[in-house]
C-alpha cells in the first residue's frame, strides 16, 4: 500500500497528541473549520460524559480513574462523520492508548519545546498536574514529563512545529494530510 492510500483510508480520523500548552485544541478547531471535519476534545468529552470537571475527577477519583476513562474513550471511539480530536496531553502516554490512536486514525503530534510550554502553562490554574507545582519548580517538571512522554509522542505519524503560529501549523498540516 502506498502512503496516501494508507492515509486516505484512516484519515477520516485525526488526532493531535501533544503536551498540556501544545495547542491541541486551539490548531484542532482552526483544522476542522478549514477540512469541514467535526471537532471534538477528548476531556470535553470525558468532563460531559462524567458530569465532572478533569479537576474534580482527579480530585475525587484519583489520575489512575482518570486514565481509565481516557482508554475507555479511545475504545469507544468511531465518529460517524470525519473528525479532528484534541487528545488530552497524557492520553497517548498510558495504557498502549498511543497504538489504539494509530489503529484509529492519522496521528499528529504537536511539538513545542520545554520553555515554550512554560510559558503557555505558567498561570495555568486548572489542569491538576501542573497547578500544583510550586512556581519554581514548574520547567524542571515539564522537561522531566516531557522527556517520559516523548517515547509516546515520537510515535505519531507526523510531528509539526507547535511553537510555529497557529497559521503557519495549519498550512504545514494541510500540506501533510493532502
Ligand atoms: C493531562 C493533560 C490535560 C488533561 C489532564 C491531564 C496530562 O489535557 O487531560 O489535565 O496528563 O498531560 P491538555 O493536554 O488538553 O491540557
Amino acid at each position: 500500500m502506498t502512503d496516501n492510500q494508507y492515509k486516505k483510508e484512516i484519515n477520516h480520523i485525526i488526532f493531535l497528541i501533544g503536551f498540556m500548552g501544545s495547542g491541541k485544541t486551539t490548531l484542532g478547531k482552526k483544522l476542522a473549520k478549514t477540512l469541514k471535519y467535526d471537532f471534538i476534545d477528548s476531556d470535553m468529552w470525558i468532563e460531559n460524559r462524567n458530569s465532572s470537571t478533569i479537576k474534580q475527577i482527579f480530585e475525587n477519583k484519583g489520575e489512575d480513574y482518570f486514565r481509565f476513562l481516557e482508554q475507555e474513550f479511545i475504545e469507544n471511539f468511531n465518529p460517524s462523520k470525519p473528525t479532528v480530536v484534541a487528545t488530552g496531553g497524557g492520553l497517548p502516554c498510558f495504557n498502549e492508548n498511543i497504538e489504539r490512536l494509530k489503529n484509529k486514525g492519522i496521528v499528529i503530534y504537536l511539538k513545542a519545546s520545554a520553555k515554550i510550554l512554560l510559558s503557555r502553562l505558567k498561570s495555568d490554574k486548572s489542569r491538576p498536574l501542573i497547578s500544583i507545582i510550586d512556581e519554581n519548580e514548574k520547567l524542571t517538571f515539564i522537561e522531566k514529563k516531557l522527556s517520559e512522554r516523548s517515547v509516546y509522542y515520537n510515535q505519531a505519524h507526523f510531528s509539526i512545529n507547535s511553537g510555529n503560529d497557529v497559521e503557519k501549523q495549519l498550512i504545514e498540516l494541510k500540506c501533510l494530510l493532502s
